[in-house]
């Protein structure tokens, strides 16, 4: 049998082909536009989306072997808004996850509602990224449309949604739309009241292995598929990525260096930041998972390569970080390119290079970009670590995990083991373990982990490394608290 696994993220959809025995026979990865059409607004056409899977699917699948394919399975990019009319036209662009347009609504969330109340009622406090601010940025700023919505839904669930015609979604995505009861795994009545909608405009609520439906007969023929095919419900990338490194049950962690950066530390039971810097949301396991997320991880090396530098070379320009500079750069890097979610929650936070000196170097401006993203993961690490979780080790996923460099500084910046599995492709392979389990493979997505996820490497911390690192973190946390107030004065 076949699974396809499909990461619907940032800058593509990756799709996988995943045979009975867990082993990735086939990917394809489709991009598509991201546009900011204002600064700190970030959006993408869902239809985009769709047209991506639907070229993926019918490449991913040899031909002749159609009839093998099983189930789907979505990890997607979390809290973006998507909202469809009566007649399922999309009604606006999506709003995305790093989209920072909503500080009013946030601060309204925040301020006026409260935090204590915030939390009591969904486990979390208002980011500028989670769903709910979105909403109630249409209902202040495109009241027409507003009242014209007829469905809301998370990016993946559109997916889900075009396959299927069954409007659903999952507890880990749902959990970060700021309107689900997290605890009690059931929409909040006072958020949908805050909010000015109703339960008929959300998404029936599963759990992630949970079979949604099957493929519209349309769709099978488009995808050239069965149409017996089943599409489970899916997750949130960070809880399928958790999946697909094999980061579930208890006291597992997984650190993703994608577009964003997560801190991903799973957990069987519920339980809550009590100063809510990390997000408490569901897992894709049935459990829970407390999460960090800076909101540019590797995008900060991609726009320093492609943007600044003009250079796609990017082991070359590593290579010319010579090992004795590691833990010795003057230069530090802020990347907050996109404003900052976890844990500081600034949406006016910029980036800075700071410490530059006629002698400072390319290279050490690359180094400083790669240490200032590890600082950041670290600052989320530190949030873990004063409420007594112990995180030994991790694993590691996402297109920045791929240089030996960045995983090293990593490594060393946190003091700890880094895992990377065999199968590393996250949220993709998290999607394909879940079909499995909807199409009764595995009894449960634990199960499933532990019969198809291995340890391939790891890179282990250095003592002397780390301890010239913890220097220069001590370094790095003063710098933003001392820009912060110039920040909105920057604008
Ligand atoms: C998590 C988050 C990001 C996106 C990226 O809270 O906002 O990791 O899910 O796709």
């Amino acid at each position: 049998m076949y699974t396809v696994g499909i990461d619907l993220g940032t800058s593509a959809v990756k799709l996988l082909l995943v045979d009975g025995e867990g082993r990735v026979v086939n990917q394809v990865t489709k991009e598509y536009p991201l546009s900011f059409p204002r600064p700190g607004w970030s959006e993408q056409a869902p239809m985009d989306w769709w047209r991506g899977t639907v070229e993926g699917v019918r490449e991913l699948v040899p031909k002749g072997e159609e009839d093998r394919v099983k189930a789907i399975g979505v990890g997607g990019q979390m809290h973006g808004l998507v909202a469809l009319d009566d007649r399922d036209n999309v009604l606006r662009p999506a709003i995305l996850w790093n989209d920072g347009r909503t500080a009013k609504e946030t601060d309204y969330l925040n301020e006026t509602v409260g935090r204590e109340t915030l939390s009591q009622y969904t486990a979390n406090i208002a980011f500028a990224g989670f769903t709910a601010p979105k909403i109630l940025w249409m209902k202040a700023n495109e009241p027409e449309k507003f009242r014209k919505i007829a469905k809301i839904m998370l990016p993946k669930d559109y997916l889900v949604y075009k396959m299927t015609g069954v409007h659903a979604t999952d507890y880990s995505d749902a959990s970060g739309m700021l309107l689900l009861d997290v605890q009690h795994k059931r929409w909040s009545q006072e958020m949908l009241e805050i909010c000015g909608i109703t339960e008929a405009q959300l998404p029936k609520l599963h759990e992630s292995w949970e079979c949604v439906g099957t493929l519209k007969p349309e769709v099978a023929e488009k995808f050239g598929l069965p149409a017996s095919v089943k599409v489970c419900a899916g997750a949130g990338d960070n809880a399928a990525a958790a999946v697909g490194t094999g980061t579930v049950g208890a006291g597992g962690c997984n650190i993703s260096l994608g577009t964003s950066g997560t801190v991903f530390i799973s957990s069987d039971r519920f339980g809550v930041d009590p100063h809510n810097a990390l997000h408490a949301f569901a897992h894709a396991d049935g459990g829970w998972h407390l999460m960090g997320c800076m909101l540019s991880a590797a995008s900060c090396n991609k726009w320093w390569m492609d943007e600044i530098s003009n250079d796609t070379d990017y082991p070359g320009e590593q290579a010319k970080i010579s090992p004795d500079k590691l833990g010795r750069n003057h230069v530090y890097f802020l990347p907050y390119l996109m404003g900052e979610r976890s844990p500081i929650n600034d949406t006016n936070a910029r980036g800075t290079f700071t410490g530059l000196t006629m002698d400072t170097t390319h290279a050490d401006m690359t180094q400083a970009v790669l240490e200032g993203v590890a600082f950041a993961i670290r600052d989320s690490f530190e949030v873990a670590r004063s409420l007594e979780i112990d995180i030994p080790r991790s694993n590691i996923c996402g297109g920045g995990a791929k240089s030996p460099l960045w995983r090293k500084i990593l490594a060393n910046v946190l003091g700890i083991p880094l895992d990377m599995v065999t199968t590393e492709q996250g949220p993709g392979y998290g999607g394909a373990i879940l079909a499995m389990v909807a199409d009764g493979k595995f009894p449960t997505v634990r199960a499933a982990c532990d019969a198809l996820v291995t340890v391939a490497s790891t890179t282990e911390p250095d003592p002397e490394l780390t301890a010239l690192y913890n220097e220069r973190y001590q370094q790095f946390k003063e710098i933003y608290p001392a820009m912060k107030s110039l920040f909105p004065k920057l604008m």
